[in-house]
């Protein structure tokens, strides 16, 4: 029964995969083992060092819950992490329990790298229709709707460390060069660091950096 409905939900979320720039009926599942609901993407190029998908490119729009905090990494994994965990979990005028999804992201910038966003996906069940999104009570978090983003990624295992983020980042914009792909700078989506497991998770961590190109 269990592998039955596995392969059911594995073929749904294939299906949906396929379809998710035109007809994005079904949850978009990107690592389809835990079934934990991840933003629709369209996989756009595969090379030996990096990888390029395109985000919001679906027909309903898509929403990210944003925790804006200031200070280091470890703060904005702290707070900006319970933060939107807390919307989730009730802190939303509405008072409805919201599913847990990945990844979640980290942006910032160099003009001013104190200052954090830390984004939960909204699942479609909620998102599909702006005025169904759950209205967060912490003034400090706020809902986005995902822009078109094109981004380059890298992808690492592990309990994912600022070090490794950065490591991460300066291999994937090295590869960049390289290959003459422009980057976009300048948008608050021009620099995402994204974590798809629980802290409860120890094998199998996945963790990509991601770059805005052109
Ligand atoms: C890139 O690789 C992923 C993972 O193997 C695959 O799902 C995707 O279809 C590939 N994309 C392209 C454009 O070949
Ligand atoms: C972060 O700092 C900036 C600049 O001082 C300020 O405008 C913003 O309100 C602060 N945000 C939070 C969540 O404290
Ligand atoms: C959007 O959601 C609101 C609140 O749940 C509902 O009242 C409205 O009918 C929905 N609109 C559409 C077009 O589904
Ligand atoms: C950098 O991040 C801050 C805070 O999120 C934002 O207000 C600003 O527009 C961003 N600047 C650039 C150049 O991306």
């Amino acid at each position: 029964m269990k592998t039955i409905a596995a392969l059911a939900a594995l073929a749904i979320s294939l299906g949906s995969r396929v379809q998710a720039q035109t007809l994005p009926t079904a949850p978009c599942f990107i690592y389809d083992d835990d079934k934990i609901e991840a933003p629709c993407s369209v996989s756009v190029k595969n090379t030996s060092s990096y990888s390029i998908r395109l985000y919001g490119a679906d027909a309903e729009p898509e929403f990210w819950s944003t925790a804006a905090v200031n200070g280091s990494w470890a703060d904005a994994q702290g707070r900006g992490f319970n933060k939107n965990f807390l919307y989730i979990t009730g802190a939303n005028k509405e008072g409805v329990k919201i599913p847990m999804t990945h990844p979640v992201l980290a942006r910032h910038n160099d003009s001013t790298p104190t200052q954090w966003q830390v984004s939960f996906f909204v699942p479609s069940a909620f998102s599909r229709n702006e005025t169904s999104v759950p209205t967060p009570t912490d003034k400090d978090v706020t809902i986005q709707r995902a822009p078109l983003f094109k981004v380059a990624f890298k992808e690492f295992p592990g309990f994912a460390t600022e070090k490794d983020f950065l490591s991460c980042e300066a291999d994937l914009r090295a590869a960049l060069a390289a290959d003459g792909v422009a980057t976009l700078g300048g948008t608050d989506w021009s620099r995402v660091w994204a974590q798809y497991d629980s802290p409860f998770t120890l094998f199998g961590r996945h963790n990509e950096c991601w770059v805005r190109v052109q």
